[in-house]
């Protein structure tokens, strides 16, 4: 059986010492309140947290497959080659997580037969879009347009942009097939233009916001047009729910994680949560992870409407690169910051180093053993280096990289993030801090309704700007 688990072996005080690691009474204090937390959220599962019944949706599967399936023709006949996805922030960073954990990292230099390449293009940097324009034929492209609120800026302008430069090279006709839409079922200007340019669509159903939504379309969409195996993951993730919605404290991991969170931040004084990724592949779903955190618990009011600014800071690694970049100040550095390894048992490759140059003690000894062992030392390396200099660090193991394991690590982290929105007491599904520079972004672009903002923002323009 390919089950994640969750090693808290080293956040422990046996481990850190009693100044960094949590001891027996503190998780145990805290643990009534996760299962309580939980309750809280479970309750809400049919209202308005509808993003915990995504891995159980089949017929969403078999339309997002049924969709896969009819477009395979154009991408296997080469009259599309490449899958844009056209959104950002929990409409993008899933589609580029699942792509990059669970499609060959070469994937987009050399598809495999049939299969489109995928880009992301989560931002408006005109050297990014114009470059794509300048890179890429577009008539062979097939836009995936998705934003759960269909009005954001950034989504909205690649949309018109990229439909005017497919109309100009395929024709007002054509373009229709060349675009796929996810957006909700009645929000927003997207679904009255689908319904009016007779787009194929998909919807972000009531109650599950941007970032808990890579389980729905929003994410599967792209997934399932290039290769990845949707049911396993939506099967990974529901295991995953089967084994969180209702288990105690000592056997649930989105309990235990919640609670390292919590209590790491609000007791040991370590604002900064890394997640140092021991696996290539997975690198990106801390990028994921970032965002689920960030947004969710980075917050100014608790649920009472107080005051508070609480959030942990979300950092991303790879592990071994970054042990040549950042390990350095994660060992020696201030007690900030805590520490989950995303560890892999099993690659699906085996990579022997050849026996060369047996009279150079600095090469004899990798000769003849593996990569993979030499990447599981230097993980355990940098586990003991970290736990011997005090740093708390669990450690997320995946068996292999499949959808079946990754499809349990995003439900796992979307449940231990719910949970953390009520020991945290804030409320973890909803964004003013987005939404307010998506406001000044409208005044400043001059979008009718947000006249106001324009004028109190002009108002507060530095009268004496201080640049050298
Ligand atoms: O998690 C969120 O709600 C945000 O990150 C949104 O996903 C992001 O702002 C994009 O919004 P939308 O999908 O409405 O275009």
């Amino acid at each position: 059986m390919d089950r994640l688990t969750l090693d808290y072996t080293h956040v422990l005080d046996a481990a850190v010492g009693p100044d960094h690691g949590l001891t027996a009474q503190e998780l145990e204090g805290i643990a009534p309140q996760t299962e309580e937390a939980l309750r809280a959220v479970q309750a809400r599962r049919t209202k308005d947290l509808r993003w915990m019944d995504l891995p159980h949706q089949a017929d969403v599967q078999q339309d997002v497959l049924d969709y896969a399936g009819s477009m395979q023709p154009l991408f296997a006949s080469g009259q599309l080659k490449n899958v844009v996805v056209l959104g950002i922030g929990g409409s993008a960073l899933g589609n580029r997580a699942l792509h990059a954990a669970l499609s060959s990292p070469f994937h987009d230099i050399e598809p495999p037969e049939g299969l489109p390449r995928l880009f992301v293009l989560d931002n408006v940097d005109p050297d990014l879009v114009g470059e794509f324009l300048d890179t890429v034929d577009v008539s062979k492209c097939l836009f995936n347009v998705i934003s759960k609120s269909g009005s954001t800026a950034e989504t909205m302008s690649q949309f018109l942009v990229l439909r005017q430069k497919l109309i100009d090279a395929v024709g007002e006709e054509a373009h229709v097939r060349h675009i796929v839409v996810t957006t909700d079922a009645e929000k927003g200007v997207l679904r009255p233009i689908v319904d009016a340019e007779g787009y194929a669509s998909f919807i972000v159903p009531d109650g599950v916001g941007g970032r808990f939504s890579v389980l729905s379309p929003v994410g599967l969409v792209s997934s399932a047009l290039v290769g990845i195996d949707v049911r396993g993951l939506l099967a990974g993730a529901a295991d995953m729910d089967e084994r969180c919605k209702g288990a105690a404290f000592a056997d649930n991991p989105a309990l235990i994680y919640a609670a390292i969170q919590t209590l790491m931040q609000n007791k040991k004084g370590k604002p900064m949560a890394v997640t140092f990724s021991y696996s290539q592949r997975l690198a990106s779903l801390s990028d994921w992870y970032a965002q689920l955190l960030a947004e969710s618990i980075g917050k100014r009011k608790s649920k009472g409407g107080a005051d508070v600014f609480v959030g942990p800071t979300p950092v991303s690694a790879v592990g071994v690169t970054d042990q040549h970049s950042q390990s350095q100040l994660y060992v020696e550095g201030p007690f900030d910051k805590w520490f989950t390894l995303l560890a892999v048992e099993r690659a699906d490759h085996v990579v022997t180093i050849p026996k060369q140059y047996a009279d150079h003690d600095a090469l004899s000894y990798l000769g003849g053993r593996t990569m993979n062992e030499l990447f599981a030392a230097e993980r355990e390396g940098t586990r003991i280096a970290l736990t011997d200099a005090g740093r708390p660090c669990c450690s997320i193991q995946f068996p292999s990289v499949t959808a079946h394991t990754v499809g349990q690590y995003l439900y796992m982290m979307e449940m231990a993030v719910a949970v953390m929105g009520e020991l945290y007491d804030v409320d973890a599904f909803d964004q003013p801090g987005v939404e307010a520079a998506k406001v000044a972004t409208y005044a400043l672009m001059g979008r009718a309704g947000f006249e106001e903002r324009r004028t109190e923002i002009e108002a507060a323009k530095s009268k004496d700007p201080k640049v050298v």
